[in-house]
């Protein structure tokens, strides 16, 4: 595990130079740069069809990038599948969570943990030991589960992030990807999940938090990248940016006072017609 003073200014753990990548006429991605450090919250923000899904994609191994460079510990990487971020210990949680509702919190826990550990038919899942690494895990996270053979499908929206979180820790990721894990949430369930965030960067984990809402990204970053159709519209670092100039970067400015003018109530006629 990282010293979690290690953050805070540290080397980059990941780093993007100018990345970029088109789908046919598309310019999904370009001239893309950010960096993520052990110990402290990137978050990716942006609108919808901005590019974020692509640049999480790039960097969790699902797509190659066209142009620009990955950086992993200063060294070039490139990734030709999922398995290989994975074994660079960069871990995505995407929305849909890849967990089965009706499995146990246990069994999910380890949910695609198997292929590290695969010895044929004859394997033996160590059920009990399994359930004692999941409570400690979760409990680790400051989620405290009475018991973990109840069903995911029980938890509510903000623990399951949780647990997928944990999970991402507990096998060892560097860096964690979370794909709006508060998008779909309430505001209440979207602070516990913020709060696991930080619990993960106390940890001496390098998180990219993707989220198009600012007022999600602002308490736990501690870098900014502002994407907008494709491009950069910032990278900033926590204490260069407010929470109000992130917000109206995003909406660019112009438009959103057009909409409020479209939206303002016309004033009430004298002759009452
Ligand atoms: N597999 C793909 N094939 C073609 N176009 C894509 C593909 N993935 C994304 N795009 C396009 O790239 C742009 C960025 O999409 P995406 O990264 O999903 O944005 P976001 O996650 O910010 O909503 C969009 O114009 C989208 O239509
Ligand atoms: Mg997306």
């Amino acid at each position: 595990m990282t010293d979690p003073g290690a953050g805070l200014g540290g080397p980059a753990l990941l780093e993007l130079r100018d990345v970029g990548k088109d789908f046919g006429s598309v310019i999904a991605l370009d001239g893309i740069s950010t960096t993520v450090r052990a110990g402290e919250v990137t978050c990716v923000l942006g609108d919808n069809g901005a590019g974020k899904s692509t640049l999480i994609k790039i960097l969790a191994g699902v797509h190659r990038p066209d142009r620009g460079q990955v950086l992993l510990d200063g060294q070039p990487v490139s990734f030709s599948a999922p398995r290989d971020a994975l074994d660079a210990g960069i871990a995505t949680v995407y929305q849909d969570l890849a967990m089965i509702p009706l499995m146990a919190i246990w069994r999910n826990f380890f949910l695609g943990a198997e292929p590290t550990r695969g010895r044929g038919p004859f394997r033996r899942f160590d059920s009990a030991r399994a359930k004692e690494v999941t409570r400690r895990e979760l409990l680790a996270m400051g989620i405290d589960i009475r018991d973990p053979d109840q069903p995911v499908g029980t938890l509510s929206g903000g623990e399951r992030q949780s647990v997928a979180i944990a999970r991402a820790v507990h096998f060892g990721a560097r860096v964690l990807i979370l794909d709006e894990p508060t998008s779909a949430l309430g505001v209440k369930q979207a602070g516990i999940v913020l709060r696991y965030i930080a619990q993960a960067r106390d940890r001496g984990v390098g998180v990219v938090f993707i989220t198009h809402n600012p007022h999600h990204a602002h308490p736990v970053g501690d870098r900014f990248l502002l994407l907008g159709r494709g491009r950069s519209l910032g990278d900033f670092a926590k204490g260069e940016v407010s929470v109000e100039e992130i917000t109206r970067l995003m909406a660019g400015g112009a438009e959103l006072a057009e909409l409020t003018t479209e939206l303002e109530r016309p004033l009430p006629q004298k002759d009452g017609s």
